[in-house]
């Protein structure tokens, strides 16, 4: 990155200044990506998360392409012509050739402009444009592969798109307009715009490999044998050769490629054969609250309403301590061993004895969320939530009605008796509720009706690991195989409130190039655990001195075997089990105090590093163009430096409980890492891969330590 050394000395945040220099130099951003308006999983995330700082940085020269979902653009967009004459001129010339293209806003923080590809309109020419791919690219794409023919007809929309975009921006003045990527479904647009020689800076950055992604997901010793693996072999093995090939290619054709973590990026230069030009960890939009502990608030109030789930779940055995319960979740798509589900409920069966071989008054209720097909809710979840609502309308009754006799009788001037308060229908009605939570079954370990019940992973676990919500269990587990909603009739909350309601995130992953999981955990102030095959732990690993003080434990899956991982992770969670509230209440201020390490106002840097080097590849003179500008308006330049240079210091406030209980606090935060926040450069990945990891024995085969 030899043209960045000439960019020392400004701020990060001082060349933010909404799209006036963008507009000045007729510079574009032009943001590809599966997941605009479209959530599958964490790059929907990214994305979404990162435009307040892109916009601040471009203003309406930002636009974020993506296909036509229309369940999410009904509730996501605001649909209506662009205001800006290229774009419209450029989707109505594409209209007029018959692809239905939709513009509008999405209606998130930053109001982005997004243009979005009918694919069913434009399948009529799949077989043209393969030909055309094929011709140019040599790379021919199956028939069957509903998911690859979908990625190059967006690819051929996003390409044709960029094509006259780029001619009409330049009529009116020389233009830099840049085209940024996300993974390999956004490949083939950006192979033609390059094969075909546009104009246009692009970066393609990768949020995993493919062949990671399902070699992992097998029973694989992956890290030990990443020099050693057959590429063309393992993927056409796997029938994923040409989605293969289409990300090795964009890999190589783009004129930045990045990736999200330095492990990642170390995959990619075995996997893809190309070392990432920037690595670009993702950030998040930290919430500043104006009240210091308005999060602990928030903490408490998600809490009860976790609390009001389990009161129905638990009925006829709701016999333990919510003041001495804690949360504990995983969440994410579902792939079991990638995202350590397997590891998860092992440990949960060795914490589950532990509590008890301790004799710990301790429930721990373990929620996991990974979204699987159902048949909807089942019946027993929905009865014992409805169970609840029973007594809670029946109590309700009874206390209104005590409180009218209560204020009748002393009106009169005595002293209510106990037979006067609580009269015999009273009783009656409270006996009926209490008949009717009985129940024959325990608890479910499921909330719906997993469709593939006998096959189902987490479900077999469970079952293996006999984690069946018996009475005398610590550990009570409760799957939900379908992202949260704030609209369940079963657990109404969004998946940020159930995360800040929750005590402790657990993420231990084997395959995780970044992992925004634990990453929000810690935004939101909750203790999380990751791994050090996940980018996250990586990074907090690298940044944070003792990040355990902070709430940030990360499981070693690298050097210890499979067991030993389990084990460290069970022990984690068991300590965690010991802390009193108040020490828990610390630790909360504490992890809440490093979100300023994930926010895209301190991040946002490494996609600005990207993009100046990719301008700076096509049009060297870029450089002069925008000193020229700097010095022309002088207050504003253009280029920006890390602005923090410090991990957070501890804080005043981190001890302030706001609680009862005792005492003894954790162990106070190791002084920081006096080293820069920011991640290193990526010249640290040019450090000798050290291929030493151990593939735990496949976590189905370990043993529990009963
Ligand atoms: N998520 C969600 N609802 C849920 C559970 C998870 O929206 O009920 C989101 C979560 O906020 C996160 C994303 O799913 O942003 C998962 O991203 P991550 O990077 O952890 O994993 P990925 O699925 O991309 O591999
Ligand atoms: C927050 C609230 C406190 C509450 C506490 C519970 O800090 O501000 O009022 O007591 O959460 O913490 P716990 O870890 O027990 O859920
Ligand atoms: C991918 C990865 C995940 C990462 C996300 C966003 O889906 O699996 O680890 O956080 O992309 O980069």
């Amino acid at each position: 990155a030899k043209s960045l050394k000439n960019f020392q000395g400004i701020r990060f945040e001082e060349c933010l200044d909404d799209g006036e220099a963008a507009e000045q130099l007729n510079k574009w951003l032009l943001e590809v990506s599966w997941e605009v308006a479209n959530k599958v999983g964490g790059i929907y995330t990214v994305i979404r998360s990162k435009v307040p700082v892109t916009k601040k940085e471009y203003g309406n020269n930002y636009i974020c392409l993506g296909p036509y979902n229309d369940s999410f653009v009904k509730t996501e967009v605001e649909i209506g012509e662009s205001k800006l004459d290229v774009i419209r001129d450029t989707v109505n010339e594409m209209k007029r050739l018959g692809i239905h293209v939709v513009t509008g806003n999405w209606l998130i923080e930053g109001f982005p402009q997004v243009v979005l590809f009918d694919i069913g309109s434009a399948i009529h020419r799949l077989d043209d444009w393969k030909g055309d791919f094929f011709r140019h690219a040599r790379i021919g794409i199956p028939y069957h592969d509903r998911e690859a023919n979908d990625a190059l007809v967006f690819g051929f929309c996003v390409f044709w798109f960029i094509g006259i975009f780029i001619d009409q921006v330049k009529r009116r003045q020389k233009c830099y307009v840049i085209a940024h990527f996300h993974e390999w479904l956004t490949g083939v647009g950006l192979i033609m715009t390059r094969l075909c020689g546009y104009d246009c800076a692009l970066i393609f950055t990768t949020h995993a490999t493919l062949l990671g992604r399902y070699l992992c997901a097998g029973s694989t010793d992956f890290y030990n044998n990443l020099p050693l693996f057959d590429l063309d072999k393992e993927a056409g093995n796997r029938r994923i050769y040409h989605r293969y090939c289409i990300e090795r290619a964009a890999a190589s054709c783009t004129h930045v490629f990045t990736t999200v973590s330095k492990i990642t990026g170390i995959e990619s230069e075995y996997l893809l054969k190309k070392k990432p030009d920037v690595l670009t960890p993702n950030g998040l939009n930290v919430q500043k609250f104006a009240a210091l502990h308005e999060f602990q608030n928030l903490h408490a109030q998600n809490k009860e309403k976790l609390h009001a789930f389990v009161r129905g779940h638990f009925y006829g055995h709701y016999d333990f301590d919510l003041d001495k319960t804690l949360y504990i979740f995983t969440a994410g798509r579902y792939e079991f061993t990638n995202k350590g589900a397997d590891m998860f409920i092992e440990s949960l069966a060795r914490l589950n004895h532990m509590l008890k071989s301790s004799g710990s008054d301790v429930t721990v209720v373990a929620f996991l969320i990974f979204p699987t097909a159902t048949n909807n809710f089942n019946v027993e979840s929905l009865r014992g939530q409805s169970i609840a609502k029973m007594f809670r309308d029946t109590v309700s009754n009874v206390q209104s009605d005590i409180g009218k006799r209560l204020y009748e009788i002393s009106l009169k001037g005595h002293l209510p008796t106990p037979a006067e308060i609580l009269l015999s229908s009273d009783l009656i009605e409270l006996k009926k509720c209490i008949y009717g939570s009985q129940r024959s079954t325990l608890p479910p370990i499921c909330t719906h009706n997993v469709c593939d019940d006998i096959h189902d992973p987490i479900l077999n676990a469970l079952r293996r690991c006999q984690l069946f919500n018996a009475r005398s269990d610590r550990v009570k587990v409760i799957f939900h195989p379908e992202f949260l909603r704030s609209t369940s009739p079963l657990l109404p909350l969004d998946y940020d409130e159930f995360v800040r309601g929750c005590h402790l995130g657990v993420f231990p992953s084997y395959y995780e190039p970044w992992g925004y999981t634990p990453a929000e955990c810690t935004v939101l102030g909750v203790p999380n655990i990751s791994t050090n095959l996940s980018g996250f732990g990586c990074f907090m690993e690298e940044h944070v001195h003792d990040a355990h003080t902070y709430g940030i434990y990360i499981v070693d899956r690298r050097y210890k075997s499979g067991d030993e991982s389990c084990q460290q992770l069970a022990q984690y969670m068991f300590d965690f089990s010991l802390l009193t509230r108040r020490q828990r209440i610390i630790l909360r201020n504490r992890t809440e105090r490093l979100s300023e390490l994930l926010d895209w106002n301190v991040l946002g840097i490494y996609y600005y590093r990207a993009r100046q080097i990719a301008l700076t590849r096509i049009h060297p003179e870029f450089e002069e163009e925008i000193i020229k500008l700097a010095n022309e308006t002088s207050s504003n330049p253009s280029t920006p430096v890390i602005s923090r240079s410090s991990t957070p210091a501890p804080h005043e406030h981190d001890d302030e409980g706001t609680d009862d209980e005792d005492e003894s606090h954790p162990p106070p935060p190791s002084q920081i890492s006096s080293q820069k926040v920011s991640p290193k450069q990526p010249s640290s990945i040019d450090q000798a891969f050290e291929p030493s990891f151990a593939r735990p024995a496949s976590a189905t085969h370990l043993p529990l330590d009963k």
